[in-house]
């Protein structure tokens, strides 16, 4: 049988897994700790150096039974072991899915579908290396042989949110003289802003786009370079302020980034797994070499314990179980990610794409329907910033959204013991949802008959699930397991729901249409033709008020 077939263990398994969660009321967090003595040794688990607690999830050890149960029905080893074997698990891109080579160790054995893989990677980290040294050592010199102060990274999605994640995070050790920049958004205020602060002469473009057809990414590329030859570079020297991170070296070369200043990587990294390739290059620009392949080690130990650790003690796989639980019993629309460090602050954008576009799906891996609800909104802030925004709806709202709280220990002591109230306040936040406020529990209910009618309100119905994982100190080692732990949790998720977490069929259609729909802005009316009436209504009303716009010359400003 195709490995790929649904089974009837898979369909089975399913089953049960969704009959025991059809009554999540049942499950009381409070009475599970209580009541259940193995839970602590059952529901946490140690990873490459991180502690992730699941105890505080409205699941029971046998619900967690079933659970492991379906993840071997859906042959999660199996298809564990094929990725990180280079199959071509992204079937419908007809790609293997490799990140994992990305933070291999010099020397590792190539995987058994990809000769060759282990020492090309090798390669690029030395010429990522070469350059990034020689930017921070000053010796890379701009055209007209100003030291080069500040980076400015162009890239979207995947090409733009891990690297500025791991900057903002690792920033602390960032250095001195060279500045990273990021931009993303086409919108021209976005540069403007930016520019403000920035000399071309002594300004370095990172192009990062692993297709070099990204729309936004190639306009802002365009605006940058007309602004380093407005800058005073001249156009034969363009190159010394130019490198070109991309999968299509072709596109970068006819762009005019030379050889030398292009750093490959292949098409079986995919965008929102590929901070640890050439897309990372701001990263080790700011935080150097060595830290950079620290980054690469830790999210390696992650890779082997999610490699060799048995399910029931896989904090990734525990992590996906997690989720599918939440999602049958709960019907949560959101899984909220909220890390108390504000070095972290960006985690929640990054985790959005990583798991929103892995697996916001429909269809399972053979084109039929999934069947069941898949990811939710992926969305977060931090804490305790978020304490004083949205947690009034997690703790008293009518729906139950599972949280994930990112606990790092900050390596200096404060002398305002901030840092103990970041830490003081996630713990309190977690058990607080798991448990509520005693009313309830105890039976009281808004009746005014001589009690505090106000009681009610301050009422917290509690037995909202949540997950803590405990970093520890942030250093590139602890980053890169975090990450990679999000990495590996994304795709167990989404074989156990059976669908292509590496693929995105969804962004490239709304990629097409943009095209189309820009067009007819810019008065070809037909290009509009296949939109819906509302679309075709708001067009013609965006056209008239572009065209009633003064021209350029005639500005104020
Ligand atoms: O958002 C869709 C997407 O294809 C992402 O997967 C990717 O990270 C991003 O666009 C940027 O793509 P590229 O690196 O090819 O410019």
């Amino acid at each position: 049988m195709n490995a790929s077939a649904r089974s009837d263990a898979y369909a089975s398994a399913f089953d049960r897994v969704r009959r025991r969660a059809s009554d999540p009321e049942t499950r009381v967090i409070a009475t599970l700790l209580d009541e259940e003595p193995e839970r602590l040794d059952r529901f946490t688990v140690q990873a490459a150096g991180l502690h992730v607690d699941i105890a505080k999830q409205r699941i029971a050890a046998g619900d967690l039974d079933e659970l492991l149960t379906l993840a071997r029905a859906a042959q999660l080893e199996r298809q564990r072991d094929a990725m990180l074997e280079g199959e071509c698990v992204n079937r419908s891109e007809h790609r293997a899915a490799l990140h994992t080579v990305l933070r291999a160790p010099a020397g590792a054995a190539d995987p058994r579908h990809m000769s060759g893989a282990i020492d090309e990677v090798a390669a690029t980290l030395a010429r990522m290396k070469e350059l990034a040294e020689s930017l921070r050592g000053g010796r890379w010199r701009g055209a007209s042989g100003t030291r080069i102060t500040d980076l400015v990274h162009v890239g979207i999605g995947g090409s733009r949110l891990g690297p500025q994640l791991a900057c903002e995070a690792l920033g602390a050790r960032a250095h001195p003289a060279v500045r990273v920049h990021f931009l993303s958004n086409v919108d021209p205020d976005a540069w403007d802003r930016m520019r403000a602060a920035l000399d071309a002469a002594s300004t370095m473009v990172v192009i990062a786009s692993k297709s070099w057809r990204t729309d936004e990414t190639a306009r802002n590329a365009a605006a940058l370079r007309a602004w380093l030859l407005d800058g005073g570079v001249a156009p034969e020297r363009l190159h010394l302020h130019l490198v070109a991170v991309t999968a299509n070296v072709e596109a970068a070369r006819a762009f005019g980034v030379p050889d030398r200043a292009i750093l490959p990587f292949r098409d079986w990294v995919g965008g929102r797994f590929s901070l640890w390739s050439a897309i990372g290059f701001p990263v080790m620009v700011a935080i150097g070499a060595e830290r950079f392949s620290c980054m690469l080690a830790g999210a390696h130990a992650m890779d082997l314990h999610f490699a060799s650790a048995p399910l029931e003690r896989n904090a990734p796989v525990l992590l996906a179980l997690v989720s599918a639980w939440n999602r049958l019993a709960l019907a949560n629309s959101s899984e909220i990610v909220v890390p108390y460090c504000d070095a972290l602050r960006s985690l929640p954008a990054h985790l959005q794409q990583l798991q929103m576009e892995s697996n916001g799906k429909a269809v399972d891996i053979d084109g039929h329907p999934v069947g069941v609800a898949t990811i939710p909104a992926v969305w977060g802030g931090v804490g305790t910033d978020a304490q004083h925004s949205y947690f009034q709806a997690l703790h008293q709202g009518t729906v139950a959204h599972p949280v994930d709280f990112v606990v790092t220990i900050p390596a200096r002591a404060d002398p305002f013991a901030r840092d103990r109230a970041l830490i003081a306040n996630a713990i309190a936040q977690g058990a607080t949802l798991a448990l509520g406020t005693t009313a309830r529990r105890s039976g009281r209910t808004g009746s005014t008959d001589g009690g505090d009618a106000l009681e009610v309100h301050r009422d917290l119905a509690g037995n909202r699930p949540s997950t803590t994982i405990l970093v520890g100190e942030l250093t590139p080692e602890s980053f890169g397991a975090l990450i990679a732990l999000y990495e590996h949790k994304t795709a167990a998720l989404g074989w156990l729901w059976r669908i292509n977490s590496f693929d995105q069929w969804g962004v490239e259609r709304g990629k097409q249409l943009a095209g189309a729909v820009e067009r007819a802005l810019g008065g070809e009316p037909s290009a509009g033709g296949s939109l819906d009436r509302s679309s075709r209504d708001l067009l013609e009303r965006a056209a008239n008020l572009l065209g009633a716009r003064p021209s350029p010359a005639a500005r104020d400003d």
